[in-house]
């Protein structure tokens, strides 16, 4: 494909120590950075390059359960197309001014999954997904904002990013992306290979690529208020059985057959006051709501095996997360993929570690295969579901 005959290949991904922050602390970033203000973090992984060529990011766009996004600026219009694309588009595609985006990465990539584990220092549960987008010279998604928090890690090639923290957020009616418009640059910086730019949510900004380029984005989710509420009573609603029916033993005639009297509605308010919840509701919800795979997410049963082989093969290899599975614990329940686990107190500890973590290893399991019954058959039917993997 013409469009990435200047750029290196990647080298295979070889993570640097954690220096993702450079000279700051975690708990200093925390403090004075997260949600709050934009922050550039020069060699934060010193030497990284990406572990996906443009042709490899454009063989994801044309696979059935990935999501892609082809974003480009012709004639002064920009233009949306959502993936997958046929092989044929990629030949199709200008010299400049375009942008090729994959999202969940995380979710195919081994390297995904642990380029997103140096970001531990958020929880789990705030993490979306890793984006990576490539573009020729030019190629951006143009000036727009995000809701979210966002890591844009820069891989092979140059990035401008112009940034702003102006007050106007109105977007461009009409368009098929969300297109600031009028952005007001404040602050410029181009990135290299292995730089880094933090920023908050709602910070209006426009990455420019500079010659071919590609960028890592660390996303992160943070449901709005309308969206917690709308599934939270949902969950209320499959969770509550409240008992009784209205009922009207003392009805009186009424002056208005047709009015929905005072008495019916204090009943109603009574009946409706049973809907109470409290944290552990709350916690339960979170739990299965956080962990639920998005509705895209397909799990690939591996080929089946037997339950002694599997015992053998997790006390030699260990096992890990499939990297589509989420697996939280919100105060003492596990949730996997949506669905909440029983755990035996003694294997609590492991199981924390496969949260953690995303994997147990084959010390951790050499022992666990001889007592902890209960847990390795959970494991082996997470497996035969394709939730974990070797
Ligand atoms: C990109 O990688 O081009 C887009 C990242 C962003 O601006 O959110
Ligand atoms: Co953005």
């Amino acid at each position: 494909m013409r469009y990435h005959t200047k750029m290196k290949k990647p080298q295979n991904l070889h993570l640097q120590p954690l220096t993702l922050l450079g000279e700051i602390s975690i708990d200093t970033f925390l403090k004075e950075y997260w949600h709050k203000k934009p922050l550039l973090i020069r060699g934060a992984i010193p030497n990284f390059e990406g572990f996906l060529t443009p042709n490899e990011l454009a063989g994801l766009a044309c696979e059935e359960d990935v999501q892609s996004r082809l974003v480009s600026y012709q004639k002064k219009q920009w233009k949306l197309e959502q993936g997958p694309f046929p092989e044929k588009r990629f030949a199709k595609l200008p010299e400049r001014d375009w942008t090729l985006l994959v999202q969940s990465v995380n979710h195919h990539m081994q390297e995904g999954n642990d380029l997103l584990q140096q970001f531990n220092f958020i929880p789990h549960a705030r993490l979306d997904d890793l984006m990576v987008s490539y573009a020729p010279d030019g190629g951006g998604v143009g000036p727009h904002f995000d809701s979210y928090d966002v890591f844009l890690l820069q891989g092979c090639g140059q990035r401008l990013w112009r940034m702003s923290e102006q007050k106007d957020l109105s977007l461009v009616a009409g368009a098929p992306l969300r297109i600031l418009q009028s952005f007001h640059s404040e602050q410029e910086w181009t990135l290299s290979a292995g730089d880094m730019l933090y920023l908050p949510p709602h910070v209006a900004h426009w990455g420019i690529a500079i010659g071919d380029c590609m960028t890592y984005s660390i996303g992160f989710r943070a449901p709005s208020a309308e969206e917690l509420s709308g599934e939270f009573l949902n969950y209320l609603q499959m969770r509550r059985e409240l008992l009784g029916r209205y009922s009207d033993p003392d009805l009186t005639v009424q002056s208005h057959p047709a009015e929905i009297s005072a008495s019916m509605i204090k009943k109603v308010d009574s009946i409706l006051d049973g809907l109470k919840w409290n944290e552990e509701d709350v916690a339960r919800f979170l739990g299965q709501y956080l962990s639920e795979p998005k509705s895209h997410v397909v799990f690939e049963p591996p080929p089946s095996m037997s339950l002694k082989t599997f015992c053998k093969r997790i006390a030699l290899d260990g096992i890990k997360l499939s990297y589509k599975s989420q697996l939280l614990k919100a105060q003492d329940s596990f949730y996997l993929n949506g669905e909440v686990l029983e755990v035996d107190p003694d294997s609590v500890d492991l199981m924390m570690k496969l949260a953690d973590d995303r994997q147990l290893t084959s010390d951790e399991l050499s022992e666990a295969v001889k007592i902890h019954e209960n847990l390795v058959a959970q494991l082996y039917d997470w497996y035969l579901a394709g939730w974990l993997i070797f």
